[in-house]
């Protein structure tokens, strides 16, 4: 008998060895996405509370950020929508709010997006596809018509223009009679993940750090209960990393945003504690689980011991989730309602704040609002119905996902070394390590999935012969037009000296390091000057990131 095993076991592994000689197992090895090898199993392993886990909103955090969670209070339910006109998005919104959601996530058109008026050339086709187009205040006021700011948290995925985004919020909050420090919601503001992966930037990156920490100074004297960037992995593991590479690349950029900020003068704990993040919840369930834990883990520590944070607000990994979209299928799309499902469980038991689950729809368009519907209650049922909310970190202590948590915080590290020998996120992005990282593991992926040896239900086994088309959302087409008739009407009745005089002022702030630009946005925002007429005194000041 060998003598690190217990009688018990060693029973049990002889036991194995003859059936395995009738039965053999499925594969020589298991693993998860992140090539972690999964154990045949797990079992005996000493939980050191003090240093490992801590209890429920204490650092590490390993069991969750709140010494209730859900106990006290579910997950938001935030839906990421927005199409066309801000009128239709503005009656998804009303809907989604009526059917029990309790945030609002706005999807912005790619022109908005990149910082283009509905008008620019740049924006033929484009105008209300993606997400809801947005040109000035006006558009603004009207996504938010019926809607008190006041009484609901809204998250913006908006990142080169994020400024002028949330500028155009605070103006709106200003007309509904919200005092600017009762506003909540998050603006993405993300930028290094759009040079990593997603691609809507459009200044150089020394000048979108500086936008970026000028929106952490103008909140926290401001906008207390903003938070002032989401920093997110969700397009990371989208455009093909691994859940390792996901966590790490994340948590390596929110430390440039980070330094950022403490070089722009500001000190840790006026920031950190509104700094949040978003991550993406695919299809191998403890991994997900065992990512989450690991990342809070691993952000509490940074925060604390590298950072010198003091205020334990600022040690606290918040995040969203959003299951993934590239997991979704075109063919037989109501088995998506299963992955998102699976994904959702996942997101709740790894003590997500905030979730969105993605429509049954959305490998082929945007959601119609009965697949929108199906993808809310799909998070009240796991809410109301499925009891794993009702105790804190159910699969803590378990000896899988412990190993596993400890693994993926032991690769997530290595990452990190390695991103600091290359001199940190920016100079990681710059020399293009990440993206061939992420590049490499979407590659294998691919060919796994080619030859088999990762199955997709109804992609490469258990196929139709016949699919059978579903209903789909149409963007009407005619919305192009009547958004660029829209926006001329504006610039025909707004009062063009203060526009031009508040563009001018916005210039001459631009030009140097001096002056914090956020309130020179808003001065903007409220003349009615356009996404597009801000972004170009910008875009001439800082020129574009070819990337
Ligand atoms: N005990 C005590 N207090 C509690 C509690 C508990 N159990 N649970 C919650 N609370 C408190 C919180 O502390 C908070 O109060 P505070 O602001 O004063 O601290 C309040 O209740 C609200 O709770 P949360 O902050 O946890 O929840 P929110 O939903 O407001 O915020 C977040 C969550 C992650 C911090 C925030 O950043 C957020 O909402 N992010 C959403 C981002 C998002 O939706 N992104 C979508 C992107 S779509 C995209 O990019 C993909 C596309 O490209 C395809």
């Amino acid at each position: 008998m060998d003598e690190k095993y217990t009688r018990p076991k060693q029973k049990w592994l002889d036991s194995v060895e003859s059936t395995i000689k009738r039965f053999p197992e499925r594969k020589n090895t298991f693993t998860t996405s992140s090539h972690i090898e999964v154990e045949r199993i797990y079992d005996s392993r000493d939980l050191d509370y003090e240093k490992k886990l801590g209890y429920p909103g204490e650092y590490p955090y390993t069991r969750g950020i709140q010494p209730t969670m859900y106990r006290s209070r579910f997950w938001t339910m935030r839906q990421y929508a927005g199409f066309g006109s801000a009128q239709e998005t503005n009656k998804r919104f009303r809907y989604l709010l009526e059917q029990g959601q309790t945030g609002l996530s706005v999807a912005f058109d790619l022109p908005t997006q990149i910082g283009y008026d509905s008008d620019d050339p740049m924006s033929e086709g484009e105008v209300g596809k993606v997400g809801v187009a947005i040109d000035s205040l006006h558009d603004m006021e009207k996504l938010f018509d019926q809607i008190p700011l006041d009484e609901v948290s809204t998250s913006m995925t908006i990142n080169a223009p994020a400024s002028v985004l949330l500028c155009m919020y605070i103006a709106v909050g200003e007309k509904q009679g919200v005092p600017i420090e009762k506003l909540t919601g998050t603006i993405q503001n993300d930028i290094l993940k759009e040079y990593i992966a997603r691609g809507t930037y459009i200044y150089p990156p020394k000048a979108s750090m500086r936008l970026i920490t000028d929106i952490f100074a103008y909140c926290q004297q401001n906008v207390p209960k903003f938070n002032t960037i989401s920093i997110s992995g969700y397009h990371i593991r989208e455009a093909g990393s691994t859940a390792v590479q996901e966590a790490a690349f994340t948590i390596a950029n929110g430390m440039a945003y980070v330094d950022a900020a403490i070089e722009s003068g500001l000190e840790v704990d006026d920031f950190a504690p509104r700094l949040a993040f978003f991550f993406n919840a695919h299809n191998n369930f403890f991994e997900e689980v065992a990512k989450f834990r690991a990342a809070r883990r691993v952000w509490a520590k940074i925060m604390k011991e590298h950072y010198k944070a003091k205020n334990p607000k600022s040690w606290k990994l918040r995040f969203h989730t959003q299951t993934g979209g590239s997991t979704l299928t075109a063919q037989q799309p109501d088995n998506n309602i299963v992955r998102v499902t699976l994904q959702a469980l996942a997101s709740v038991m790894g003590g997500t704040q905030s979730l969105h689950t993605n429509s049954r729809d959305e490998a082929l368009s945007l959601p119609t609002e009965d697949s929108a519907r199906i993808a809310l209650r799909t998070q009240q049922i796991i809410a109301n119905e499925s009891g794993v909310a009702d105790t804190i970190d159910p699969l803590g202590g378990s000896y899988f996902v412990e190993e596993l948590t400890d693994q993926m915080e032991e690769e997530v590290n290595k990452y990190l070394d390695r991103i600091k020998e290359i001199g940190g996120a920016v100079q990681a992005v710059e020399e293009g390590y990440m993206q061939r990282e992420i590049q490499h593991n979407a590659y294998e992926t691919q060919k796994r999935i080619e030859n088999e040896e990762e199955i997709i239900v109804g992609l490469n086994k258990y196929t139709l012969d016949e699919e059978v088309n579903p209903d789909l959302l149409k963007v009407d087409e005619a919305l192009e037009r009547e958004q660029i008739n829209f926006i001329q009407q504006i610039r025909n009745d707004r009062n063009e000296n203060a526009v031009n005089q508040s563009l001018e002022a916005l210039r001459s702030a631009a030009k140097t390091d001096e002056q914090n630009l956020i309130p020179f946005i808003l001065e903007s925002v409220k003349a009615y000057a356009t996404i597009g007429e801000i972004c170009n005194v910008l875009r001439d000041e800082f020129g574009e990131y070819i990337g």
